[in-house]
């Protein structure tokens, strides 16, 4: 397995799978992987075949993150995370420093050291660094009204790590089902000659998604976490009793769920259409619902198709 962690390097073996007519399949992660991350990987080796090559980065990408939020913090375990992917049979894994991504002097040149502040409009100020790659529609509900630049810094960041892995086929994790849903119109507006495949959500035996943020669940929390799942599987229950029912009344219902537990705090509940992201009244099979829940200060997402 390769471990590259220069962009130039980065592109030169891509290009050079690609010359000799080999498949690259993609998974973009912030690392401290998990089981979740590694079905991804499997899924990956399914879409190119044995004789393809895999590609994991490993980059916690500093500009979808607000500055009150949790990246200095944020888990990082690069030895475990190559030792998971070796196990995979993952073929190169691409984790550049933060000066690599976003100086805009060049590869492996010496970099200005990434500046971070903490007050003004931009989230991070960087020196070098002013395209971004914007989102203008979907990004604008749930995750993208709680976290205003987040979706800028995931379709900024995709669209470089795009341009350098050069991937044939990129998987996404239906766990972060927006995301996935504005990576696809990101592709499709801008002509990305990448295919995407978005692969289900892994829980814990208590159906707690996995989540490399799960590690900040000590004690009761981890048990007090699982409230996104009892919301989910009441949604499913009350849709298994009638055909159609009033979101704005299963949204009360998941509110008080969510205020029985004493360290949880309901951020948002949506019912909305699966591609479009607008909210409907009524829900009924098909409704896509997602939501967002404070438990202590881990900020948890889940969703589900209903
Ligand atoms: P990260 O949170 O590390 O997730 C990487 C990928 O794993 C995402 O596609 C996510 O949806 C998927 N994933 C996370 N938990 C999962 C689970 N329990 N089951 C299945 N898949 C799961 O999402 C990001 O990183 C970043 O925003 C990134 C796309 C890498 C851009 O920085």
């Amino acid at each position: 397995m390769q471990i590259v962690k220069f962009v130039s390097a980065m592109q030169r073996l891509a290009k050079k799978w690609q010359r000799a007519g080999i498949k690259i399949g993609f998974v973009p992660t912030m690392g401290f992987l998990h089981e979740g991350h590694l079905s991804l990987v499997k899924r990956a080796r399914q879409a190119v075949g044995k004789n393809g090559k895999i590609v994991v980065s490993v980059y916690v990408n500093p500009t979808q993150f607000a500055p009150t939020e949790d990246l200095s913090k944020y888990p990082r375990d690069l030895k475990r995370d190559l030792r998971l992917c070796r196990a995979e049979n993952v073929d190169a894994v691409f984790t550049p420093r933060d000066e690599e991504m976003y100086s805009a002097s060049g590869a492996g040149v010496s970099p200005v050291r990434f500046k971070r502040k903490l007050t003004g409009e931009t989230p991070v100020p960087l020196k070098n660094f002013s395209a971004y790659v914007v989102e203008e529609k979907l990004s604008r509900t749930m995750e993208g009204a709680s976290r205003p630049t987040h979706f800028r810094g995931v379709t900024t960041v995709v669209a470089k790590l795009f341009n350098i892995v050069l991937p044939d086929v990129a998987v996404f994790g239906q766990k972060d089902f927006q995301q996935a849903t504005i990576i696809k119109r990101m592709v499709a507006d801008l002509n990305f000659p990448v295919k995407i495949i978005v692969a289900p959500t892994l829980r814990e035996q208590d159906g707690l998604a996995m989540s490399s943020r799960n590690k900040y669940l000590t004690g009761d929390l981890h048990r007090q976490a699982t409230v996104l799942w009892c919301a989910i599987q009441i949604a499913q229950a009350t849709l298994k009793k009638s055909k159609t029912f009033p979101a704005a009344k299963l949204k009360v219902a998941i509110t008080k769920l969510v205020e029985c537990e004493p360290d949880a705090k309901l951020d948002y509940v949506e019912f909305f259409e699966p591609e479009t992201l607008s909210p409907v009244s009524k829900i009924a099979r098909g409704t896509q619902m997602a939501l967002a829940v404070l438990i202590g200060k881990t900020r948890l997402i889940d969703n589900a198709r209903l």
